[in-house]
Formats: structure tokens, sequence, C-alpha cells
């Protein structure tokens, strides 16, 4: 039999390499079964408001149940894409008197834009998933490090002490605001473009909400034009996606450098290591590097889709199917990293010892001295920056070395105006500074303690909610 698609406008088959040019094989292995799904969803439909006939829908159905049975093995990939090969296959199998009635107020053009959707969606919630195992990893060790000490960074340079469960609170933040874009892309990737057909929609009488709500879609994208023309739905992931990306290279980054002898922060475990093939020392943080090097190919995706889609006249064009292909590599990636991540973190190894000895190093405890010249003498904050930053440039750390040098900036010694060394000794002990900074968001124990408690309770009511959208998105698989 001649291509369905071709017999009748064109007098002959595509140029091979052609062909090839044109398809887009790894899309269509991946819309595979949102095929059967919307295909199946059309012609239940159709039969419902009396298009077709009972008998004709039962045979189509049993038919799609065939070919989803047999997968992609079944698919002829010479055809011009998986819809085409899935609808000369059902032809095939039960004639054109049947099989021929299936495209009937449907066109690829809403058809391909509803795949995608219930592919990304389920892609979504796997992501979702993965985000929230490494959230869970991360506020799990913070729990065991609310009094552990370490050294926090401004420009990479030593600043002020802090713990390590602080800093990991701000890695489960950026996440939980990465989870929470995800929801929000959802909302608006799970409606249905089906019943907009090539762009015009449809003369028949078709009802575009049966199949919305046979596919598991919230509701449908109205306007049909719309509906076939846009993928901001995708670039919307793909920008969440991105994000995501940039938060995980952040961690990764720091943990390549923690890893080194000169941090000497953590150790990766062997699992999640690399050796070289020339130096039988060395182990190394490849996965990490690896993570860091992908998020700049999502980046990347994102540029393409965005570069792809800009300046399209509406409605459909074939320059929409280009822009699957970076969709898909983007998720891919997003997932894969997420989940190795959660790997790394859940089992590298952590040196309290070295975090506590490094914390006072670069005289992190500076602040503090400042802010307590403040609170005991009464002098301004500049002026206790400018003693404190010239006995940081001399070295001294005593209220001998404080009073000589306030001498010199106010002509009066600061132990005249109140400031003993009590108070001195208490603000360059790193663990004092770390208590004092018990407002809400500090690395003070039991501001942490009260912050891991709120994000767990944050990460349950996520996971009830996902199983609620993952329940209904898999009642639609069944
Ligand atoms: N495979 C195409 C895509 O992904 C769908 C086919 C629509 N093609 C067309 N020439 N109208 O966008």
């Amino acid at each position: 039999m001649r291509d369905i698609l071709r017999r009748g406008r064109l007098s002959s088959d595509v140029e091979e390499g052609t062909a090839k040019f044109t398809s887009s094989p790894e899309v269509d292995e991946w819309i595979f079964e949102s095929v059967v799904l919307v295909d199946r969803a059309h012609v239940v439909m159709l039969s419902e408001q009396n298009i077709i006939s009972k008998d004709d829908c039962s045979i189509l159905l049993k038919a799609l149940d065939s070919i989803k049975k047999e997968g992609m093995a079944g698919i002829n990939l010479a055809y011009e894409d998986v819809h085409m090969a899935l609808e000369s296959k059902l032809i095939e199998s039960v004639g054109e008197e049947v099989g021929g009635r299936m495209h009937t107020a449907k066109s690829r053009n809403d058809e391909v834009a509803a795949c995608i959707r219930i592919a990304l969606r389920g892609e979504l919630l796997g992501l979702m998933h993965e985000l929230i195992e490494l959230r869970q990893v991360l506020i799990r060790l913070a729990e065991g490090h609310t009094e552990t000490i370490m050294p926090g960074f401004t420009h990479l340079q030593h600043a002020q002490p802090t713990t390590f469960a602080h800093h990991l609170i701000a890695y489960v933040d950026a996440l939980e605001r990465d989870f929470d874009r995800l929801c929000d892309a959802y909302a608006r990737v799970n409606l249905c473009p089906l019943g907009a057909a090539a762009f015009a929609s449809t003369g028949f009488s078709i009802d575009r909400e049966r199949t919305a709500q046979l596919l598991g879609f919230d509701d449908i994208v109205e306007n049909s034009m719309d509906a076939v023309s846009t993928r901001d739905f995708s670039i919307e992931c793909m920008s969440a996606f991105s994000n995501i990306m940039t938060n995980l290279s952040r961690i990764a980054e720091e943990l390549i450098l923690w890893s080194t002898p000169e941090f000497d922060f953590i150790e990766l475990d062997d699992r999640y290591a690399s050796t070289s093939s020339i130096m039988p020392q060395k182990k190394n943080p490849d996965v990490l590097e690896l993570v860091r090097a992908k998020t700049g190919s999502v980046h990347g995706a994102l540029m393409s889709v965005l570069t792809i889609c800009k300046a399209l006249p509406y409605s459909y064009n074939r320059d929409l199917q280009e822009v699957t292909p970076h969709l898909l590599k983007a998720i891919a990636i997003t997932r894969s990293s997420s989940r190795v991540m959660a790997g790394v973190v859940d089992t590298m190894q952590v040196k309290i010892d070295v975090m506590r000895d490094k914390a006072e190093m670069g005289f992190t405890t500076a602040t503090e001295l400042a802010d307590t010249i403040v609170r005991e003498t009464g002098v301004s904050f500049r002026t206790a920056h400018q003693i404190v930053g010239a006995l940081a440039r001399n070295g001294g750390r005593t209220l001998k070395h404080i009073d000589a040098i306030s001498e010199k900036v106010i002509g009066k010694r600061l132990s005249e105006l109140g400031l003993s060394q009590k108070s001195v000794d208490t603000a360059l002990d790193v663990m004092s500074n770390i208590k004092t900074r018990k407002i809400r968001g500090g690395p003070a124990p039991e501001e942490t303690v009260r912050m891991i408690k709120i994000r767990k309770g944050n990460i349950a009511g996520h996971i009830k909610n996902l199983k609620r959208k993952t329940g209904k998105e898999l009642g639609v698989h069944k």
C-alpha cells in the first residue's frame, strides 16, 4: 500500500535522505504510548458523539490495544512520524473502511501537542519525586549537623562562622522553590489541545472536554489556534529545569572544592568517584564535574527552544517538531543529575573536625567583635568596623590591642567606654557567634532545628500532593 499520507497529493515517496532529515525517532519513541492513549480517547469520544459507530469503536480500540502491546518494535519508522506509522498499521490490520475513521476531526498538530503534554507531565512527576528525594537526603544530613561549625564564605574568602546544617538548609530552600516552579509549570502543561485539529477546530460535533477528561487533563487549551501553535509550556518547564541545574551546579561546585585537600571538608564515597589512568593516587569528583557540565547542556537546550520559537508565525509550523528533542534531552539530564546528586550527598563523609578547625581561620569572628564593641561602648558601627579592620591588619586580638588602636582612631580607649576582655573573648568564640545569631533564618542551632522541622513538614505536604497528582495521571495509563 502506498503511504496513506502522500498517495493523494504527492506523486512519489520522499527522497531517502530527506526522510531521515524530517524525522525525529527519539521523540516518536518518547511519545509512543501517549499517541495510543490519545487515539483511544479520541475514538471513544467519537463514538459517544455518534460520529463513528459503537462497532467501529470497539474494533479500533482492540486494534490500538494490540499495537500498544507490540510497542515501538512493531512501528515502521519509514513513515513520516509515529502518528502516521501508527495509523498506517491500524489501517493495515483492520482495513481502511474502519481504520480510516480514526483520524476524523483530528490532526497531527493537535495530537502531537497533546502527546508531548502527556509524556511531559509524567516526566515532571518523576522529576518532582527525584527532587523530593534529594531534599530529604539534604534535610536528614542537616539534622545531624546543627552544631557542626564551619566557615561561611563570601567571595570564596572566609567570612563568618556558620553551621553545616545552616548551609545545607540553603540548598534545601533553593530546591523547594524549584519544586514549586515545577508544580506551577505542571498546571499549564496539563491542559488538552485536542479538538483544535489543524488549528481551526472542526465542524464535527466533538466533545473536547470529554477527551480532556479521559486523558486526565485538568482542562482544555481553549483557543484552537493557540492550542496547536504554542510550546510555551515546554519553554516554561525548561526554564525550571535550567534553574534546577544551576542550583545543582552550585552544590556540585562546592562539593568539588570541599573534597580537595585545600578544603578537606568532605570525602566522596568511592561509588561516586573516579581515578586517573596514569596517576594511581587520584580520587576524582567526575560525577559532580559532569553535573556541572550538563548544566550547560540544559541551558543550551533552553536557548535552542527559545530561538526556534522566536518569530514563528501562527499556527503550526514543522519548526515545532525541532523543539521536542531539546525538551527531552533537558528533562533526561535534569532527572539523572538530581538522582546522582542525592546519591553523592547521601554517601559522602563529613569531616566535622576539619570544618571546626577552619571555621576560625581568617578572623571570621571580626563582625561579631565589631557588633560587640557597638553594643558595649555605644560607638557607631562604622567606627567599630574601622577599629576591628585595623586589628585584622595588625594581627592582635586582645583588649590591649583594641585599646591601642581605638586611642589612635577616636582618641579614647574602648575599655574606658565599657568594653571588657570577657566580652571580647565571647565575641571571638565561634560557637557563641553562632548561638547569638538566633533570629529567624540564622544559624543558631535552635533556629536551624526549627527550620528543619518546617522543611520536613513542607516535604511531607509535597509528597501528599504528588501522590494525588500521580494517582490521577496513572489512572490514565491503566
Ligand atoms: N511530527 C510532527 C511534530 O512533532 C507532527 C506532525 C505534524 N506535521 C505536519 N506536517 N502538519 O510536530
